[in-house]
């Protein structure tokens, strides 16, 4: 049994540790909204972020951070990625050599262009920064349906450790070296599912939807190549997985926001109407300055950061991807 403490109770945290605590571990749950604790503690459920699941009173839920986190092995840091640093920054002076922070949260962080793990370790050059990453909606890991998903982390004792402590019978925990791959997949796919809301907002159909996908995943891997992630990443669960997960469901806020301004909303309009952090957003700018600075062709991606940016408008965004110059599908791959 492990002590471990979750840091941010939104819907993934929240998830995250009642998996933790049915696997036996003891488990703190904190937030920095203190509505947000007293909702937990009255309620013992996220009436807005999970309703209907309930938090048994084994799990603790505070929001002091020394109490949170002092004497843990595992922090789980599932605060919206924006929050990340100034989360890991309340941190300092608190964690001690090797204590294991495992980020959740899926995003780069705006104008440092820093992937998450480099922020925490930034932040916490003590800590042992890993991630988990891979398509698994809270509420179907709340719900206890089968997932699977990848741990990223420095050192293979470190990504085996966590591997034992999340895995169970309807959890399924691959390990993986390749962290930085790793946060480019989870942070791009965000982009391309605003491209599939859009395309469904815009009542295109399955056809438009699997071209984005697996168009999108060949912009990611292009970037992802030029800033080191193995390709093998890319086309696995926390790449290809996860855009499929994000660009197919309406648990995706990605998505959802996307099909709003599809049908004519501007992104100031369409984050309201989500009401949630919409992360594709910021990483629809992060990828678009990250496309310029290794020189690679993202279409898709630069398509959805004028319409959200410059209010290009969606529809003929969408033409103009149509009739770019006519290319093979693989530049690499020559003629015989
Ligand atoms: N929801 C999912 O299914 C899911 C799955 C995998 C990964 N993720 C990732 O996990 C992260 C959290 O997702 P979520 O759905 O729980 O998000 P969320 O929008 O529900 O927010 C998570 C939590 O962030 C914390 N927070 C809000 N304001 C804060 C502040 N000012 N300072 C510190 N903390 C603050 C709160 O505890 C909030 O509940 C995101 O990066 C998301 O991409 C989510």
């Amino acid at each position: 049994m492990a002590e471990i403490s979750v840091l941010g109770a939104g819907s993934w945290g929240i998830a995250l540790g009642l998996l933790l605590h049915k696997n036996g571990h003891r488990v703190t749950m904190w937030s920095a909204l203190e509505s947000e604790v007293n909702m937990l503690l009255t309620e013992r459920e996220h009436k807005i972020g999970l309703p209907g699941i309930k938090i048994p009173q084994e799990i603790a839920i505070t929001s002091d951070l020394d109490e949170a986190v002092s004497g843990k092995d595992v922090i789980v840091m599932a605060v919206a990625s924006k929050f990340v640093r100034a989360t890991a920054h309340r941190l300092q002076g608190k964690i001690s050599k090797g204590q294991i922070i495992v980020n959740v949260a899926k995003g780069i962080e705006d104008k440092t262009l820093m992937r998450l793990s480099e922020v925490i370790g930034e932040e916490l050059p003590e800590a042992d920064v890993a991630i988990l990453s891979g398509p698994s909606h809270a509420e179907e890991v709340g719900n206890g349906m089968p997932t699977a998903i990848v741990v990223g982390a420095k050192t293979q004792e470190t990504a085996e450790y966590l591997q034992n402590i999340f895995a169970n019978d309807v959890f399924r925990v691959y390990t993986s070296s390749d962290v930085l791959g790793m946060e480019l997949g989870a942070a791009f796919k965000n982009v391309i599912a605003l491209a599939a809301g859009i395309a469904d907002g815009l009542g295109y159909g399955d056809n438009t939807k699997a071209a984005l996908i697996t168009r999108g995943i060949k912009e990611i891997a292009r970037l992802g190549e030029a800033m080191g992630a193995k390709p093998a990443t890319i086309y696995g669960l926390s790449g290809i997985g996860d855009l499929i997960v994000t660009c197919a469901s309406m648990h995706s806020r990605n998505r959802r926001a996307g099909i709003l301004i599809g049908q004519g909303r501007t992104m100031e309009e369409a984050v309201k109407e989500v009401n949630m952090v919409v992360e594709g957003i910021v990483s629809a700018r992060a990828a678009t300055d990250l496309a310029h600075k290794y020189n690679v062709e993202m279409p898709i991606t630069e398509k959805v950061s004028e319409v959200l940016f410059n209010n290009a408008d969606a529809k003929n965004a969408v033409y103009d991807l149509m009739l770019r110059d006519k290319i093979s599908e693989h530049e690499e791959m020559p003629w015989e």
